[in-house]
């Protein structure tokens, strides 16, 4: 399986207020057309910093991207316009996404025109789009504003806007943290739906391991700006390999994602670990550590063909 984008060890460091952040550690992944990739990993381990370098919307400060075979890492500008039209991100808040003055038929038209698309398509692109979110008859919808809609209903807009310039990935971040938890699922449903219509790539980036489930074949987990684990989504649930991921699993009693479940109950800070510090920056709430943990920082390591994870534990030095 040939990688439609490709990442390989990504970082991210911010200077704010006179101190930098270590957002992202060293992330490499890749994705597959048709692949639907999850990230997950609690508040602040770096999920978005990673998309939005993803996406190039961050320059990353170490690392390399590829994007179908082409190296993206370094490009600016008009160099990037192609990307942009192909790798298309669903915001979280779609309260704010769309411009509030725009009517739909605006908002969806815009893209289309920055990308170059003739404007005699541009009627036909919208009404499959519009009709591929289920807002039918699309002319019905054309010339309402945001303030018209409901939550739902205004990101199925963000998703057809996403989804007008044609992409071959999409990356959802939070992509329905903010709706009511009654109007989850249909979205979701929306988004796989269009996947396996359109032979799309995806990245979904979540807190929410119930989300992850529901719509990932395979997952990264994520713990202060590293990845600690890798695998399909069902195998690393059934059986974390490492601690973080157990305690991930243990915050989801149920695989439902029209729930509200409680916050997660561990919590690191990245001030607690500057990465030239060596051990396992997970030691500290980890119910299995060992003298080891401090002294050496695990590495992310194959613990079967297709799973791998970053921990000492059942590891033989
Ligand atoms: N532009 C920025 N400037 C400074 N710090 C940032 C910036 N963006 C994110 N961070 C910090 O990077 C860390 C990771 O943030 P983020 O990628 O948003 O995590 P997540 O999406 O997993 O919640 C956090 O500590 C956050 O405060
Ligand atoms: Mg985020």
């Amino acid at each position: 399986m040939s990688a439609l984008l490709e990442a390989v060890g990504l970082r991210k460091t911010f200077r704010a207020r006179g101190r930098l952040v270590h957002a992202v550690e060293g992330v490499s992944l890749a994705v597959a057309a048709g692949e639907a990739l999850g990230i997950v990993g609690e508040s602040g381990c770096g999920k978005t910093t990673t998309a939005r370098m993803l996406l190039r919307l961050e320059e990353p400060t170490e690392g390399g991207i590829r994007f179908d075979g082409a190296d993206i890492t370094k490009l600016h500008g008009n160099a990037l316009r192609p990307f942009r039209a192909r790798a298309q991100l669903v915001f979280q808040n779609p309260f704010d996404a769309l411009n509030p003055r725009f009517t739909i038929r605006r908002s969806l038209t815009e893209p289309l025109r920055n990308f170059g698309v003739a404007a005699s398509e541009h009627r036909e692109r919208i009404d499959a789009v519009l009709r591929r979110v289920r807002l039918t008859p699309p002319e019905s919808w054309l010339d309402r504003r945001p303030h018209e809609l409901s939550g739902g209903q205004l990101q199925r807009v963000v998703l057809a806007r996403a989804l007008v310039p044609e992409p071959r990935l999409i990356v959802a971040d939070e992509p329905v943290s903010m709706l009511d938890v009654s109007v989850r699922a249909g979205i979701l449903n929306l988004l796989r739906e269009a996947r396996d219509a359109l032979g799309l790539a995806a990245i979904y980036i979540s807190h929410d391991l119930a989300l992850i489930r529901y719509v990932c074949e395979r997952t990264l987990v994520m713990y202060l700006g590293q990845v600690v684990e890798e695998g399909p989504t069902a195998a690393l649930i059934a059986e974390p390999a490492h601690p973080y991921t157990a305690v991930l699993v243990a915050a989801v009693p149920v695989a439902r994602v029209d729930q509200n479940r409680a916050a997660l109950p561990v919590r690191g800070s990245l001030s607690d670990a500057p990465p030239t510090a060596p051990g396992c920056t997970f030691r500290d709430r980890c119910p299995h550590a060992m003298p080891r943990c401090t002294a050496d920082t695990p590495a992310l390591r194959s613990i079967s063909g297709d799973r791998r994870v970053a921990c000492h534990l059942g590891d033989l030095p």
